[in-house]
């Protein structure tokens, strides 16, 4: 162990790292262990690169920004369907799986524990996860099947998923057969000067890479081979924080089928043409979503001969990708965004420090950037107050927080 603590420590000093064995010695031999296989597993040049890229501004000015096509749900007349017959013999088939990425801080949520176990403040006092469960089911049924259910955590939330799973008897499905888990990949957090932080337990402080990490991790556990072998060909990929999300739609998969495409994305229409969302456009040819931050002021107001907002298709987590497509795009690694964030730390001298402002970088890949692995994809406009009630604030943010999840929700399903 002697030899690969040395190796270790000039590697680190190669990369001014040092600091990370600094209390190597006050460490009982299996965290010793532990703490050397996760600096063994950095990988220092991606991270001086991720480092230096925080001092650049994230700017894509070369890129072409074009629109991109879309169908509204209720504007396909007969087409409707025809997309909705093809889509039913699939998923009766058992070619439909759902994947719940459910990995993620919920920093701006502020519950304490994952996102999914959050009681919205329904009167059956129903979590996320439950919800999210009594709509598969309830779609199953519809099928005669069983929608297979994959849940992405992250290694910050895992013991406790599957503890609340456990505790609620998978909501009826049954673990390693119908219902599976997996953990997704994580990077270290740099401070500001570009060293890593050690967390509160004395251990490497690693944060989730972001939803984009969803493909690596889909492929890294083996689950698209299993997925496989289950004779699954399309996966719904959806966040954990709607709870309107249909994840079953004939619909949307027939129109996959029909037009021979490996991805098909739901949108809602922009609130209006300044809401702070990301749209569905073209860059460079290839499918993408823009930022809010990203797009002109005319760019987002421009309109179609019809009046229709020519970046107005709002990303909102609701993809369906062949199984196939994501096996490709899990092996080509995405960009990374740098969040600069709260993290509380070791210092130098092992001290416990509790910042109230952002003290460090995160680094999160983005679903979406994958998207131009593909040369098309169909994008199915669907209706906001069916699909799409988010989970992002608590309450006092008064937008996308649980009082307004909660309405939404109550409205759909006309409870009083
Ligand atoms: P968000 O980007 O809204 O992040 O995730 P979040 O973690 O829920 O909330 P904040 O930003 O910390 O407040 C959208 C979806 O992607 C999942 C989340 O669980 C949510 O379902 N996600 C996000 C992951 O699974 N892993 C990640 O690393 C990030």
């Amino acid at each position: 162990m002697d030899k690969k603590v040395d190796e270790l420590r000039s590697i680190l000093k190669k990369y001014g790292q040092e600091h990370l064995l600094n209390h190597y010695e006050t460490l009982n031999e299996t965290s010793k262990k532990e703490l050397l296989n996760q600096i063994e597993l950095i990988n220092f040049e991606l991270i001086n690169s991720l480092y230096h890229s925080t001092k650049k501004e994230e700017k894509h000015r070369e890129d072409k920004i074009t629109p991109i096509d879309y169908v509204d749900k209720y504007k396909l007349y007969d087409d409707y369907k025809h997309y909705e017959n093809i889509g039913k013999k699939a998923i009766k088939e058992g070619k439909l799986a759902a994947v719940t990425m459910a990995g993620g801080q919920g920093t701006r949520l502020g519950h304490k524990g994952p996102k999914g176990t959050y009681d919205i403040g329904l009167d059956s006092h129903k979590s996320l996860f439950e919800l999210l469960s009594d709509n598969l089911k309830e779609e199953g049924k519809k099928y005669g099947v069983t929608i297979p259910w994959f849940i992405m955590t992250s290694r910050e939330n895992n013991k406790e998923t599957l503890a609340f799973f456990e505790k609620n008897k998978y909501f009826g499905y049954q673990k390693d057969k119908n219902i599976f888990f997996f953990i997704q990949g994580e990077l270290p957090m740099i401070d500001t000067e570009g060293k890593i932080l050690i967390g509160e337990d004395g251990f490497i402080k690693q944060a989730a890479d972001g939803h984009g990490g969803i493909y690596e991790s889909l492929v890294k556990s083996e689950m698209t081979k299993r997925m496989k072998q289950m004779g699954i060909e399309w996966i719904f990929i959806g966040g954990v924080d709607n709870c309107l999300v249909k994840m079953v739609d004939p619909v949307l998969m027939g129109i996959a089928i029909d037009k021979e495409v490996t991805v098909a994305c739901k949108s809602v229409v922009k609130a209006n043409p300044q809401e702070k969302v990301g749209v569905f456009c073209r860059r460079n040819g290839k499918p993408n979503v823009i930022e809010y931050s990203e797009i002109t002021e005319e760019m987002a107001e421009a309109r179609d001969e019809e009046g229709e907002l020519l970046y107005g298709e709002s990303h909102i987590l609701c993809n369906l990708f062949r199984v196939d497509a994501v096996e490709r795009m899990g092996a080509n690694p995405l960009p990374y965004h740098v969040a600069y964030k709260k993290a509380t730390y070791r210092n130098k001298e092992g001290k416990l420090i509790v910042p109230d402002s952002p003290n460090a970088y995160k680094f999160e890949a983005f679903l979406f950037d994958a998207f131009g692995e593909v040369d098309d994809m169909a994008i199915l406009r669907v209706k906001r107050e069916e699909e799409f009630a988010p989970v992002k604030n608590a309450d006092s943010a008064g937008v996308d927080c649980p009082r307004t999840a909660r309405e939404l929700y109550k409205k759909f399903y006309h409870i009083d």
